[in-house]
């Protein structure tokens, strides 16, 4: 077609020499991706002046494609050249913000530990629970009645003075932090009735001074077993495989006559620790008893039918002479260290 403008080296110099700018100038690849399709792209002015070409004069042609193309070989050329580099700066960014430093000291986390007590006391639970007995557990703050009266225990027991037990106000209300988890006793008569096999742990508070073999506020288990027919030979027998599996095979346990207002006959219980620190010997261990009749009936129950025995145990004691410790301070104040010792088992 004739009169088609013809193409002339300036207007592809200018359209060359934008395009260049422009990739020069691109700083990201995002940038040059916008100036490749702003210079090389169908809109592009060296496009347009491609698209020209088909409808110029035939001799003009040869020369002017020669322009052309050369023109659209530099700024392609330029594109490639300044994607390699900008691919390379964002390599190295990428690699630097990632950077690890491998020597630098890591984060510690102490791992904490169980505490020993709860150790002891999960073994003994799982001792009994293995015999099919039942885990009861009450309240810390009790009522009067069931610490003391409950349990056969005088209104004017010693132990029910404010020298050894705690009472919470309002004055009047009968309210004691339980002194013993016997309560869990009576509880569980109530609750569950008879026949009854069940090991009441649990926290208890007395007005103790605090020293090397007293805490204020300790731990005990409490055992009770209620059915036809219970003689103290079954309390001797479940002491007695306790203590064996605690401390052996060798172990032993010996009873010795005794008062305590909830049990008739009652005994102080001892046991043969085989493998204590010092040599063999016996060491008290814990009260215990026959349930005495006015228990069983505070609780409803006839005890010509029912009969059954109760234990006492001092789990903080358990663990002093089990693994030969002197202080038992040292099992209050929250030293990870001391739980660490022992890891997940006891003795
Ligand atoms: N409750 C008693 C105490 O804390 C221990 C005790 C003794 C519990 C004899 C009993 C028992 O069940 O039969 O000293």
């Amino acid at each position: 077609m004739s009169g088609a403008p013809s193409i002339d080296q300036a207007e592809v110099d200018a359209a060359v020499d934008a395009a260049l700018q422009a990739v020069a100038a691109a700083a990201t690849s995002a940038d040059l991706k916008a100036a490749r399709i702003a210079h090389t792209g169908e809109a592009s002015p060296l496009a347009r002046l491609n698209a020209r070409l088909r409808d110029l004069p035939g001799p003009e042609k040869p020369a002017a494609g020669k322009l052309v193309g050369g023109a659209r070989g530099r700024v392609n050329g330029a594109v490639a050249a300044r994607e390699a580099q900008l691919l390379e700066v964002e390599r190295a960014a990428r690699l630097e913000a990632e950077r690890v430093d491998v020597t630098a000291a890591p984060v510690r986390h102490r791992p904490g530990a169980r505490h020993p007590l709860t150790l002891v006391r999960e073994r003994v639970e799982d001792v009994f629970v293995a015999m099919g007995w039942e885990i009861a557990e009450g309240p810390e703050l009790e009522h009067e009645w069931f610490n003391f009266d409950a349990l056969n225990i005088d209104p004017d027991h010693p132990a029910r003075s404010p020298q050894d037990t705690l009472f919470v106000e309002p004055e009047g209300a009968h309210l004691v932090m339980r002194t013993q988890t016997s309560p869990v006793q009576v509880r569980s008569l109530l609750d569950r009735g008879a026949p009854l096999y069940v090991l009441g742990p649990g926290r208890v508070y007395r007005t103790d001074e605090i020293d090397a073999t007293h805490l204020p506020v300790f731990n005990q288990f409490e055992g009770i077993a209620i059915d036809r027919g219970l003689t103290m030979a079954h309390l001797r027998g479940t002491l007695e495989h306790l203590a064996r599996l605690l401390f052996g095979e060798a172990a032993r346990i010996r009873l010795r006559p005794n008062f305590f207002p909830f049990t008739e006959p009652s005994a102080e219980m001892d046991v043969w620790h085989p493998t204590i620190k010092g040599g063999a010997r016996w060491i008290e261990w814990g009260g215990c008893g026959m349930v005495h009749p006015n228990v069983l009936r505070a609780a409803g129950l006839d005890p010509e039918e029912f009969q059954g025995f109760a234990f006492g145990l001092g789990i903080e004691r358990t663990l002093q002479f089990a693994e030969g410790l002197t202080d038992m301070r040292d099992m209050i104040e929250g030293d990870v260290r001391f739980s660490r010792q022992w890891g997940l088992t006891v003795k």
